[in-house]
């Protein structure tokens, strides 16, 4: 793993000998014709680095909060949530939630994981010293139970953020210690009302044949939920397509009752990114699902930095102070420290990452997603320092150009 020293010498090493041809394609690929994956990674280049010198960086802090504070982290990094990795490796999300608790970074634990989310929460905290973790949690929208009715299922939402903010019976809180890891907010993807036209994996006979015979089987079921006999049963499979605004209102009132965050992954435009400041959401993700819903869209970087530009034109008009503001998270094609960097001066409060995980679980399970969180976590110091920064917080839009739209 050491020899190793960069997450695309992880990806092509997982790809090349960690997984079947059939799972590589499940985890590497995008949707149609893979525009907006491909956009992800060449986005990053359209922006240049602006470093200042003489800054005395002997000493670097990458330590930062998210949620307005709810959560703690060693570096402005997270991981992104992400079903299947169980085929990945059998200690999947308990391999990833061990990993990120002793790296200080947040997982976002997939509403169709493949694991108990009780369980979950008992792995992921820091054996090393006492603090407590934070996970985040990703739900879908399930369609209403009676067909005629718009939006989602607001009886199982309720319940299920209920569910959430109480995981363990009162049983299992009296005899474990895992009270310790709690669910701090749910992260609602918007951008998943159908499934994307992934003509590689999910349209494709063969691959489904492959992965069942290269992975004996394909993907475990999903059981995140298993313990929540409480949760009324969704009365359709699929996603609710009729979701609205108006649907994200009454999540926020239902998510505040609970005491937790809401997050809307899947924002790609500044209108949006707005509609959600107005509502008071705690923070969105910009995100294309990297790369595997909508194909053609922008890279994540440049609706990073239109939605940034949104969001501060909101709070500067309604004269707002700055407490608590809704924060910009953003995903897609971050594989380097310089990344990352490059999303927090265009105003993102913390990154997310996917595959770079996947790719470190599949080669060494909990140690390759240390592996992997490690690298980037080492190059954003280095960048840091070389840009003249001593924490993240003092990245700002000085420090980035856009090239030229003639050399873009
Ligand atoms: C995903 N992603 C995803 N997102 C989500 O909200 N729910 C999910 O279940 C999944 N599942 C999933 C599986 C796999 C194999 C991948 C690669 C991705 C999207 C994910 O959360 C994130 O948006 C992207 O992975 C970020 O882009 P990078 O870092 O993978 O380029």
């Amino acid at each position: 793993l050491k020899s190793l020293s960069n997450i695309l010498e992880l990806q092509s090493w997982a790809t090349a000998h960690s997984m079947a041809p059939s799972l590589a394609a499940f985890v590497n690929y995008g949707s149609e014709d893979e525009e907006s994956l491909r956009a992800n990674r060449n986005g990053f280049s359209q922006y240049s680095l602006r470093p200042r010198v003489l800054c005395n960086v002997s000493r670097v802090d990458t330590t930062t909060t998210i949620l307005q504070g709810r959560i703690s982290l060693s570096a402005p990094i997270g991981i992104a949530p992400f079903a299947g990795c169980r085929a990945v490796h059998p200690e999947g999300e308990i391999a990833i939630a061990k990993a990120a608790a002793q790296a200080g970074i947040v997982y976002t634990v997939p509403n169709w994981a493949a694991t108990p989310l009780t369980d979950i929460l008992d792995n992921s905290t820091c054996s090393s010293n006492d603090t407590s973790s934070s996970l985040l949690f990703q739900i879908y929208a399930h369609k209403p139970k009676f067909p005629n009715r718009e939006g989602f299922d607001r009886a199982h939402m309720a319940a299920l953020l209920d569910y959430l903010a109480h995981p363990h019976s009162e049983q299992q809180q009296r005899t474990s210690n895992s009270t310790k890891s709690k669910i701090v907010g749910v992260v609602l993807t918007c951008d998943t009302v159908n499934n994307g036209n992934r003509e590689k994996t999910y349209k494709n006979p063969t691959w489904v044949a492959n992965l069942t015979r290269e992975t004996g089987g394909g993907f475990p079921a999903p059981c995140a939920l298993q313990d929540a006999n409480r949760l009324p049963p969704v009365a359709q499979q699929g996603h609710a397509a009729s979701m609205t605004w108006d649907d994200i209102r009454f999540l926020k009132q239902e998510c505040h009752k609970h005491h937790l965050a809401l997050v809307l992954k899947g924002i790609m435009s500044g209108d949006d990114a707005v509609l959600a400041a107005q509502i008071g959401v705690n923070a969105i993700c910009v995100s294309n699902h990297g790369g595997r819903q909508l194909d053609g869209t922008q890279s994540t970087i440049q609706a990073l930095e239109e939605c940034a530009a949104a969001v501060q034109d909101f709070y500067t008009n309604k004269n707002s102070n700055n407490t608590n503001r809704m924060e910009i998270f953003v995903d897609g094609g971050i594989r380097r420290g310089k990344d990352v960097a490059k999303c927090l001066a265009l105003g993102a409060k913390c990154v997310f990452v996917g595959r770079p995980v996947l790719w470190g679980l599949a080669l060494a399970g909990q140690d390759g997603v240390a592996r992997a969180l490690n690298i980037l976590q080492e190059e954003l110091t280095t960048v840091l320092q070389l840009m003249g920064c001593r924490t993240p917080q003092q990245l700002t839009r000085q420090h980035v150009v856009a090239r030229e739209d003639e050399q873009r």
